[in-house]
């Protein structure tokens, strides 16, 4: 059996960024201000410059990230948000532990995002049977690649729906002149260990233009709170970021726009070797940020043995789309409401992707993929 090739590889990261990492933490552990401490503060401003959102609230969790816009905008039962089923679970759960009802949206078959053509009949549908207010959106930036912002947030504001950018998997990529984070009324991002940005830890930030709603993220970030910490004018959550993680992320931020540059990298070796499988499409004037490389073949499952047997690893995101969860079963989908969710669901596979992958590693990945 050959050498294995990582599917992520924080080690590698971790051995270029070692001092750096050692001394943010040894000053943390100096300071000893493990909560609200000064690495926050400055992880957030940081954040604001990289996406050109004006503001950032860094927060426990990309699922926080999503949750806390959504209690400020005062989502509640009896209203529609409206996703895709073709996204991790958490995009969703935060609809449904709101007690809101989320509406799931097909996606595109190219970017598996957000079809907005589908999102408009959806709005239509729910605005026709009249049973629940069509409050916002969260379209999410998948595998890295922003939605469809150009013709969706024309949509949302026909409608007078909030825009939620689900970019937990994005931050770094671009759609025209804007970055990831800085769509919509809010934006989430994700710090899991995973994530093109990832911590060592959970954590998340929300990103906004928007002063008043910065104020109302913080005060839900931190139990409600008002003038002060035992002033607690609304609920909230604890949903703070560790300085500890802040202070890893600033190491690792300074680094990331050469690890974009790595991702893309890998990525184009892998669209110009891969013959046998569809690759993922870029539409033009847009920049990904290679959360995963996912592509799509019949013969998926055949695939994805062949490249263990030769320690390659592959993943599928996601196996079940959103609508045939059971957890969502009371919402009363079924099999064939989403078929281009589900066609993807059936097809799809995700290969390594890390900046540091060489070229002889992806011709390794390549090589099996095409001789299958
Ligand atoms: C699309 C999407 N949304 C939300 C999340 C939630 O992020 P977290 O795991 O940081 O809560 C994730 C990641 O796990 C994700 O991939």
């Amino acid at each position: 059996m050959s050498q294995g090739i990582p599917f992520v590889d924080l080690r590698t990261q971790y051995q270029q960024l070692e001092s750096q990492i050692r001394e943010r933490i040894d000053a943390v552990l100096d300071h000893g201000r493990y909560i609200n401490g000064p690495e926050v503060d400055e992880l957030e401003a940081k954040l604001a410059e990289f996406s050109g959102a004006e503001h950032v609230v860094a927060c426990s969790s990309g699922t926080d990230a999503l949750l806390i816009p959504l209690m400020a905008w005062g989502i509640q039962p009896g209203d529609a948000v409206f996703t895709t089923p073709f996204t991790f679970i958490a995009t969703a759960e935060v609809i449904a532990l709101l007690g809101a009802t989320p509406v799931f949206v097909d996606i595109d078959p190219d970017t598996f995002n957000m079809d907005p053509v589908a999102l408009e009949q959806a709005i239509q549908r729910v605005k026709t049977e009249g049973e629940l207010k069509p409050k916002a959106v969260i379209p999410v930036d998948l595998f890295g690649l922003c939605a469809d912002y150009t013709r969706i947030e024309p949509i949302a504001k026909a409608h007078d729906l909030q825009v939620l950018e689900d970019a937990a998997q994005a931050l770094g990529a671009r759609h025209g002149d804007r970055a990831a984070g800085a769509f919509g009324h809010a934006a989430a991002t994700s710090f899991y260990p995973a994530k093109p940005l990832g911590g060592y830890g959970d954590g998340g930030a929300v990103f906004t233009n928007d002063a008043e709603l910065k104020t109302l993220f913080k005060s839900i970030r931190e139990h409600g709170m008002g003038h002060h910490r035992y002033e607690n004018v609304r609920v909230g959550i604890n949903g703070r970021l560790d300085s500890l993680q802040a202070a890893i992320l600033l190491v690792k931020l300074a680094a990331f726009p050469a690890e974009l540059e790595g991702r893309n990298r890998v990525a184009a070796w892998y669209g110009q070797k891969l013959k046998t499988v569809k690759t993922p499409v870029v539409p033009d004037g847009t920049y990904c940020s290679w959360a995963q490389y996912s592509v799509l073949s019949e013969q998926r499952d055949d695939l994805m043995a062949k490249l263990k047997a030769e320690n390659i690893p592959s993943v599928i995101y996601y196996p079940r789309c959103l609508h045939l969860q059971p957890a969502f079963d009371h919402y009363g989908y079924k099999e064939g409401d989403f078929p281009v969710s589900e066609e993807a669901s059936r097809k799809i596979f995700s290969l390594p992707m890390t900046p540091f992958l060489t070229e002889d590693q992806v011709d390794r990945v390549a090589e099996v993929l095409n001789n299958a």
